[in-house]
C-alpha cells in the first residue's frame, strides 16, 4: 500500500461573524453589499468577494453572468482581476465570499470553484504570502482558510510549466 503525501484541507470555523476581528467583519460586510449588485440575471445566485489590501484597499467583486452563459465569471476572479490590475503591486491579505439566492435573506455557504482557486493560487503563490479566505455557512458560522494553497492541494503551478 502507498503512502499517503497530500495534504488535507483543514478549516477554522468561528460561531459568528461577531467572533472575529473587527478588520474582517468589515470585508464580510463588504462582500454582503458586493452580492446584492451582481449582475446575476439568469442564475439569480449573487455572490460577493472582498478583498483586503495590505495598504488597507478593499477590492470587491461580484458574479457577473451572460447569456452565453460560460462567458460568464465568478465573484472571486472578478474581484482578483480588478485588484491586480489597479494594484499590481499590493500585497492580497485576505478575501471574504458570500452568496445567497436573491430571494432569500440569509446567506448560503458558497465554497469557491475551481477555476476561482487556481486563480487565487496563482496570485499566492507570487505575492509569497499566504492569502487568508472567510466564508460565510448558511447557518451563520463563518469558515477561515489560512492559505489559498490549504483549499487547493496538488495544484497546478509555475513550476510545472517551467520544470524548476
Ligand atoms: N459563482 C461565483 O460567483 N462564485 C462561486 O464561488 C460559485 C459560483 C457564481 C457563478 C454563477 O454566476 C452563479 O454563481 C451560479 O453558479
Amino acid at each position: 500500500m502507498g503512502e499517503i503525501i497530500s495534504k488535507e484541507t483543514q478549516l477554522i470555523v468561528h460561531h459568528s461573524e461577531s467572533d472575529l476581528d473587527l478588520n474582517t467583519q468589515k470585508l464580510i460586510k463588504r462582500a454582503k453589499e458586493a452580492a446584492s449588485n451582481a449582475y446575476a440575471k439568469y442564475s439569480d445566485f449573487l455572490v460577493g468577494a472582498a478583498l483586503l489590501l495590505d495598504d488597507g484597499t478593499v477590492v470587491i467583486g461580484n458574479n457577473q453572468e451572460n447569456a452565453c452563459y460560460p462567458a460568464g465569471l465568478c465573484a472571486e476572479r472578478v474581484a482578483f482581476f480588478a485588484a491586480k490590475s489597479q494594484y499590481p503591486n499590493a500585497l492580497i491579505e485576505k478575501v471574504a465570499v458570500v452568496a445567497r439566492r436573491r430571494q432569500d435573506e440569509h446567506f448560503n455557504g458558497a465554497a469557491p470553484c475551481g477555476s476561482c482557486r487556481q486563480v487565487m493560487a496563482e496570485y499566492e503563490e507570487n505575492q509569497g504570502k499566504a492569502i487568508e479566505l472567510y466564508l460565510l455557512t448558511a447557518e451563520g458560522k463563518v469558515y477561515q482558510s489560512e492559505s489559498i494553497e490549504n483549499l487547493l492541494p496538488f495544484k497546478f503551478s509555475e513550476s510545472v510549466l517551467n520544470g524548476k
